[in-house]
Order: structure tokens, then C-alpha cells, then sequence
């Protein structure tokens, strides 16, 4: 059960217990993170589950595959450790793995 440093839109650090298996964006989503909005229900089309995993933690989250890669990098707040949330399954290992919520203006 990894617990995940959380920063949203508005800058406001918080701690997310999170469940191993889920995807980061069921966990952000079901705990109201609410800027998450997961319009494709996580099948990686949508980009509004857009966010950015701090560098440290990129070896834990693999890289993103092609379509991933193409989708978040059409958005317009992408930056080099942007991710689709819906496409990180979390693991025990993530344990303290830190998160920025990004704008999800796409
Ligand atoms: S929820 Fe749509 S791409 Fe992640």
C-alpha cells in the first residue's frame, strides 16, 4: 500500500494512501482529486488525467509506450516527466513517490 505525496493545481501538498494494483488515476480520482477529471475512463485517449511524476521516481513508473508518449506530448502544459496517470500501476515500491497534478487543459 504505497503512500504518495500529492501536489495539486494549486500548489497544496497532501498525502494519498493509496492501493497497489490501481492505477494512479483511480487512486487521485476516488480520493477527490478532483482537477483528475478521466474523461476517457483510463484508456489512454483522453490526457485529463495528465500529471507529472518527479524525476527520481521515473525508473519506478517505466516509460510511457508510443500512444502515451503521442497523447501527452499534444498537450499544451507538457514537460519531459509528463505521464498519463491512467497508465501507472502502482506498486508496494512506489511508496512515498511524488506527484504533481497538471493542468488538464488539452
Ligand atoms: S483517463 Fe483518459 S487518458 Fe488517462
Amino acid at each position: 500500500m504505497p503512500t504518495l505525496q500529492i501536489t495539486d493545481l494549486s500548489g497544496i501538498k497532501t498525502t494519498l494512501e493509496a492501493k497497489s494494483g490501481d492505477t494512479l488515476m483511480e487512486s487521485l480520482r476516488d480520493n477527490g482529486y478532483d482537477e483528475i477529471l478521466a474523461i476517457c475512463g483510463g484508456v489512454c485517449s483522453c490526457s485529463s488525467c495528465h500529471v507529472y511524476i518527479e524525476p527520481s521516481w521515473q525508473a519506478k513508473t517505466g516509460s510511457p509506450c508510443e500512444d502515451e508518449h503521442q497523447l501527452v506530448s499534444s498537450t499544451e502544459h507538457h514537460r519531459e516527466n509528463s505521464r498519463l496517470s491512467c497508465q501507472i500501476t502502482l506498486t508496494d515500491d512506489m511508496d512515498g513517490m511524488e506527484v504533481v497534478i497538471a493542468n488538464q487543459v488539452y
